[in-house]
């Protein structure tokens, strides 16, 4: 079972999100601008402290091999949406999978009644992701706004309280 854990994001880990958001599927496939403006890197990180949603670094140690994310957290829906991107240097091992896990259950443990992921039709690593998570795909809506001028068509993943599997035990 891969051990990591979630931080939330700060200062200290500006460095290593910029060079995980530079690497090109993280910039195809999340709304990280393209080119990315000076200082947009800092603002990014502080907006996690001023607005409702949370943004964390992932930690295998004291190594950052990725990151994740909310949308704006709906208090009276009950939902929310959760984003993630491993650092090129820690994929293939589980890393995205289990920080799903941990994410989806810290949303149920907020109260939400409803979690969903939105991933590109190109993007088969992270429908792979969602579904080992425990998500269900509902379908595609087409030609999602991206951002910018780019639209996407985007499968909707969603889980419900009751249905997140239990962590693999180690082997
Ligand atoms: C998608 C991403 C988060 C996956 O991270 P990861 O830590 O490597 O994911 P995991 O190791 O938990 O699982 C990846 C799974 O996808 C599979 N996979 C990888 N590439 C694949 C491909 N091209 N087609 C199908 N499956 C693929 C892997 O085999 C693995 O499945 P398995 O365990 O059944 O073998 C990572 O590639 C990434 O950060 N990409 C750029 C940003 C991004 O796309 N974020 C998600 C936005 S919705």
């Amino acid at each position: 079972m891969t051990t990591i854990r979630l931080v939330p994001l700060a200062e200290e880990h500006e460095h290593a999100l910029l060079e995980t958001m530079r690497d090109p599927d993280v910039l195809r496939f999340t709304r990280t601008p393209d080119p990315m403006p000076a200082g947009w890197v800092h603002e990014y990180v502080e907006r996690f402290r001023t607005e409702d949603r949370g943004g964390w670094a992932i930690l295998d140690g004291e190594e950052f091999v990725g990151y994740a994310v909310t949308g704006p957290i709906d208090r009276d829906g009950l939902e929310v949406e959760l984003g993630y991107a491993v650092s090129p240097w820690a994929r293939g091992r589980g890393i995205a999978t289990e920080t799903l896990r941990q994410l989806t259950q810290w949303a149920f443990d907020e109260g939400m009644k409803r979690v969903v992921a939105m991933i590109s039709v190109d993007n088969p690593a992270s429908s792979r992701v969602a579904r080992k998570a425990g998500y269900t795909f509902e379908g595609v809506l087409r030609s999602m706004h991206h951002r910018g001028d780019l639209r996407e068509d985007l499968e909707s993943w969603s889980i419900l309280p009751g249905e997140l599997p239990a962590p693999h035990p180690p082997s």
